[in-house]
């Protein structure tokens, strides 16, 4: 019997088989259900106790695991009375645009009693993101951490840490959040501020009433904890500092980052950061640390000026040293001062792309097209069915555009061709008109309204300015684009100079990330490759602004290729 007998031939076959069968398992995700159940349920705080909405009753939501190139499945149920839609922050949805999520821009919201499945695959990420309603104002309660493992048997880029938490911060009303938004809309003036903020729920023994609503974590000398830090507040970045410890930041909005140490983490609305916390080893048993977030807030209007705390707290695991039970002291944080803007400049500059072989940063190098933006408030005339003071209302605007939301999605109006009497393609790639952006502002101080769109030809490369204006008030503004990651190539107080700055513009290692502070009194400038076909929204990550109208959205077309098509839309998209 010679070696190609049929019997060697199909044993050598089927060994080949096996083995690509395991290639391709460890390359290719596996499909994760999840169900949400969007319903109310009462949660004390501050010693009050309120209904509100939840995912499955859980406050905050549930924790959404998945590895690099799964595929999500998550089905969402809404028993609510309120208009539910959920995004997935950070999420690229490549040509799954039907899955992002915010309402009005890719998708009507699920009604009450209706369910939509978002159907989308995690490709190229790896890290922290968070989900959250995109609807009004619901996502000061729904809300969750989305975790993303690499792939099986590819390490992280650092040491494997003992214990991964997340660390999610939230902020808290004793009234109910969808009245206050919609009485501050009625009358055209500011929302009330929260009266807490939270570490996972939880707003900590700072408050009154509160000290049983404490997040507590317990660790061994020693060991390493990968903290993974989301801002899921809704109107106010925070710093977040542990006493007596550093930490060293490895990650960005779901990138690789070029480890640092740093004592405090600034961290805006829509931004995670995972951070290396070390136990050190010659602490006492015992031995307890506040971990605290308070805001960083640089805006004319007042602000929650709370802080949340959850406790550090240090067990040896030998059983000799567990019975002393010391009294020590509970150690505080200290904090900058809230408005300290060079504080919060330094911090970002410190952030940088792995930029490695294996982690490479593709920032743009070339630009087709270049875009300036104004970012800020402004004032508006008020509609006859408001009630407001001298008739006049704050309004937030890009380009002195103010958004107005369509009553259908912007991506239905693009994919089946129906654009008109929803948006308009005029979205001003300029301000309408110069003047000192961060000097004395203007005398007319008026936006102008519309849902406007700037369209993207499939493989645009974008160079974005985004300029914060002093009208009203200079302020930090974390502008997030959905559908992208972006590259922070450069950033700068005062005026841009579309002249000198470029020069100064760093295209090697770049942070990239999908929600920037753009700086109080200043400018930031970004790239991206617009290769993700959709309409996309961006928008200012404090929810009270995006309500006041800061925000638009870019329609980037089709491919030539099959693969650079948006897909159709599922059978089960909501209709409005
Ligand atoms: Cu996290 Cu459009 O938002």
């Amino acid at each position: 019997m010679g070696f190609c007998s049929p019997r060697v031939l199909l044993f050598a076959l089927s060994f080949l088989l096996a083995f690509a069968e395991l290639v391709i398992a460890k390359h290719v995700g596996i499909t994760r259900h999840y169900k949400f159940d969007i319903k109310m349920q009462k949660v004390t705080r501050l010693c009050q106790t309120k209904s509100i909405v939840t995912v499955n009753g859980q406050f905050p939501g549930p924790r959404i695991i998945a590895r690099e190139g799964d595929r999500l499945l998550v089905k969402v149920v809404n028993h609510v009375q309120y208009n539910v839609s959920l995004h997935w922050h950070g999420i690229r949805q490549l040509r799954t645009g039907w899955a992002d999520g915010p309402a009005y821009i890719t998708q009507c919201p699920i009604q009450t009693g209706q369910s939509y499945v978002y159907n989308f695959t995690i490709t190229g990420q790896r890290g922290t993101l968070w989900w959250h309603a995109h609807i009004s104002w619901l996502r000061a309660t729904l809300y969750g951490p989305i975790v993303i493992l690499p792939k099986r048997h590819i390490p992280y880029p650092f040491p494997q840490p003992h214990k991964e938490v997340p660390i999610i911060f939230g902020e808290w009303w004793k009234a109910d959040t969808e009245t206050i938004i919609s009485q501050a809309l009625q009358t055209g003036g500011a929302p009330n501020n929260s009266d807490a903020f939270t570490i996972n729920g939880l707003p900590g023994p700072l408050y009154n009433c509160s000290a049983k609503d404490t997040f507590k974590l317990k660790v061994k000398p020693g060991k390493t904890y990968l903290l993974r830090l989301i801002n899921a507040a809704l109107n106010d970045e925070l710093f977040f500092s542990i006493a007596n410890h550093t930490v060293t930041v490895v990650e960005a909005d779901a990138v690789y980052v070029k480890p640092f140490k740093t004592s405090i983490v600034l961290i805006t609305p829509g931004q995670t950061t995972n951070v290396l916390l070390k136990a050190n080893s010659n602490i006492p048993n015992n031995a307890t640390f506040l971990m605290a977030a308070r805001p960083y807030a640089t805006g004319p209007a007042t602000f929650d000026n709370t802080t949340t705390a959850g406790i550090l707290e240090y067990h040896h695991p030998s059983s000799a040293t567990k019975s002393q039970k010391k009294n020590l002291p509970l150690l505080k944080p200290k904090f900058p001062k809230f408005n300290d803007t060079l504080f919060a400049t330094k911090f970002t500059n410190k952030l940088r792309s792995l930029a490695t072989k294996k982690f490479p940063a593709n920032v743009p190098k070339t630009v087709n097209k270049q875009f300036f933006f104004t970012v800020g408030l402004g004032i508006s005339t008020c509609s006859k069915t408001q009630t407001c003071t001298n008739n006049t209302r704050v309004a937030a605007a890009i380009n002195n555009v103010s958004f107005v939301q369509p009553n259908t999605a912007l991506l239905q109006a693009h994919f089946f061709r129906q654009s008109k009497g929803v948006y308009t393609t005029d979205f001003p790639a300029n301000p309408p008109f110069k003047f000192n952006y961060t000097g004395t502002p203007p005398n007319n101080i008026m936006v102008s309204s519309g849902t406007k769109v700037v369209v993207l030809p499939f493989k645009t490369s974008v160079e974005l300015v985004m300029q914060d204006t002093s009208i009203i008030g200079a302020e930090s503004h974390p502008l997030h684009l959905h559908g992208f990651n972006f590259f922070i190539v450069g950033q700068g107080f005062g005026n841009y100079d579309p002249k000198n700055d470029p020069a100064k513009f760093n295209l090697v290692d770049p942070p990239e990330r999908n929600t920037v502070g753009v700086p109080s009194g200043g400018w930031v400038a970004i790239r991206f490759l617009a290769d993700n076909p959709g309409v996309w929204f961006m928008h200012c990550h404090l929810e009270v602004h995006t309500s006041w109208g800061l925000k638009m959205a870019w329609v980037v077309n089709d491919g030539k290729r099959p693969n650079q098509k948006l897909q159709p839309p599922p059978s089960d998209l909501p209709r409005c």
